[in-house]
């Protein structure tokens, strides 16, 4: 029985915030910070009628109908954000009472949940479908899951370059058409104080340590990966997606991630020629040298056409969305895969029964890797995906546009402003109920 992924769809935030022009002016800063260091154009950001609701349940609706699944074929929705506004009622509730609103049959007998590990939690929540289909729990049903964030920061704090908003809605069935999931699981986990939000809206970061800390974790779950029984030779990967927070972050866990796996291969030797072998710590007496050495072996391994070829055939296609829209957290991943795959399709790649290496990270900290198969559907599930066509329609923001949006989902702050754009077709957040509920509605 193979399990996985059988359809997915992307939901992008209705405005925009450019980067390198609006952004890095009002900032003083060099744009070059965000085309060349962070390889960040545009941000993704909500619309006042728009939260980590709205865009998860726009994105479900638009995948379950075009799947054409009803709610009685659904036996599990779990929702992953960091982003969360209630302890105890699970965003998932509010996600299926908006489908409620449009489906004939209810969502009564699926089980929800929510699923907390910083970015890391859609990739958490995808396995623990997996998991439930393979235990045949599911009794014939699929399991909706989705990552939604609005990955905003406080102003000025620097993470406030990588903001981000949108959701990826993903159909885990058995006899998926998109990818089945490989057994082999890595997992890299140590508890980390690198960013997190104890009980508050906005991140407290440390922003360089996160870097290191992100590329730490990742190294082990490869480790961990290859004894658990996972094939990490990269030419065995066509596409391998990474946690995006920024691709500049990809830029350097994809060369630390090409150097381990090629160690002992046919590819190091092939390359002795040209940057010699790799260093190894035993030939080192001082931990320190051994690092320099391993360091500068990396940066010329990254000037190798070995390299680079690899790194444009599988990792730099992965990016293409994500550099137009920031980081969304728990869904950044899914949608490097979902990126990677779109541009295979226009560069008329046949990928089908191919294995992509999917990398996820969460803050925390926690990295988990495993391998995924291309099913003969993926041509036909990906062409349906209209995230260009959103991405074209976003409201571009000015400066001053955007400082009062931040204050609109600022929750310490009561600001109330006329939205950017026209809702049409779509779950909108309607005010709030007696309770201090969030209330939706859906607008024709
Ligand atoms: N031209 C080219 N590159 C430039 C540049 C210019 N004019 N100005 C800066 N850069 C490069 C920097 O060298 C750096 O690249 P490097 O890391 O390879 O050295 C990159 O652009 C970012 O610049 P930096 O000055 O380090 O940015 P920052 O101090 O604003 O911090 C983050 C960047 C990512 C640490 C910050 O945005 C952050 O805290 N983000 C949230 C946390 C996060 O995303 N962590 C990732 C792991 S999950």
């Amino acid at each position: 029985m193979e399990v996985g992924i059988d359809g997915i769809e992307i939901w992008t935030g209705k405005l925009e915030l450019d980067l390198p022009g609006t952004f890095a002016s009002a900032k003083g800063e060099d744009p070059g910070k965000y085309t060349e260091g962070l390889g960040l154009y545009t941000s993704s950001l909500p619309d006042a009628y728009e939260d980590i609701v709205t865009m998860a349940a726009n994105a479900a609706h638009r995948l379950l109908r075009r799947k054409n699944v009803q709610p009685a074929d659904i036996g599990r929705i779990d929702v992953a954000t960091e982003s969360a506004f209630d302890n105890s009622k699970p965003v998932s509730t509010y996600v299926a009472g908006c489908l409620d609103q449009v489906f004939d049959g209810e969502f009564r007998h699926a089980n929800k949940g929510e699923r907390k590990f910083a970015c890391v939690s859609g990739t958490q929540a995808l396995d623990d479908a997996h998991n439930w289909i393979r235990a045949r729990r599911n009794r014939a049903r699929a399991a909706l899951i989705i990552a939604t964030d609005t990955a905003l920061y406080a102003r000025d704090d620097p993470g406030e370059a990588t903001q981000g908003g949108g959701a990826v809605a993903m159909l885990v069935d058995e006899d998926p058409d998109l990818v089945s999931f490989g057994t082999p699981q890595g997992i890299g986990s140590v508890d980390e104080t690198d960013f997190l939000k104890p009980n508050q809206q906005f991140p407290s970061v440390d922003g360089k340590r996160s870097m290191q800390v992100y590329l730490a974790r990742m190294r082990e779950a490869l480790q961990d990966f290859a004894r658990n029984g996972g094939n990490t030779h990269p030419e065995n990967f066509t596409l391998v997606p990474f946690h995006t927070p920024f691709p500049g972050m990809v830029r350097k866990a994809a060369a630390l991630g090409f150097r381990h796996c090629v160690r002992d291969t046919e590819v190091e030797e092939q390359l002795a020629d040209e940057i010699g072998r790799q260093p190894r710590p035993e030939a080192f007496d001082q931990q320190e040298t051994y690092f320099e050495a391993i360091k500068s072996y990396t940066e010329e391994l990254r000037h190798t056409s070995t390299y680079q070829e690899w790194y444009e055939r599988t990792v730099e296609p992965t990016l293409c969305i994500s550099r137009e829209v920031g980081n969304w957290y728990t869904g950044s991943v899914h949608v490097a895969r979902a990126a990677g795959l779109q541009e295979a399709l226009v560069a008329n790649r046949n990928l089908a029964g191919t294995s992509l290496l999917v990398a996820s990270y969460g803050s925390g900290a926690q990295a988990e890797i495993h391998a995924e198969t291309v099913q003969p559907g993926w041509r036909e599930e990906i062409r349906q995906l209209n995230i260009d066509e959103q991405l074209d329609s976003r409201y571009e923001l000015s400066f001053e546009e955007y400082e009062a949006i931040h204050d609109v989902h600022n929750h310490d702050e009561s600001t109330d402003m006329e939205p950017f754009t026209t809702p049409h077709g779509e779950f909108v957040f309607d005010g709030w109920g007696r309770m201090g509920e969030r209330e939706y509605s859906y607008v024709e």
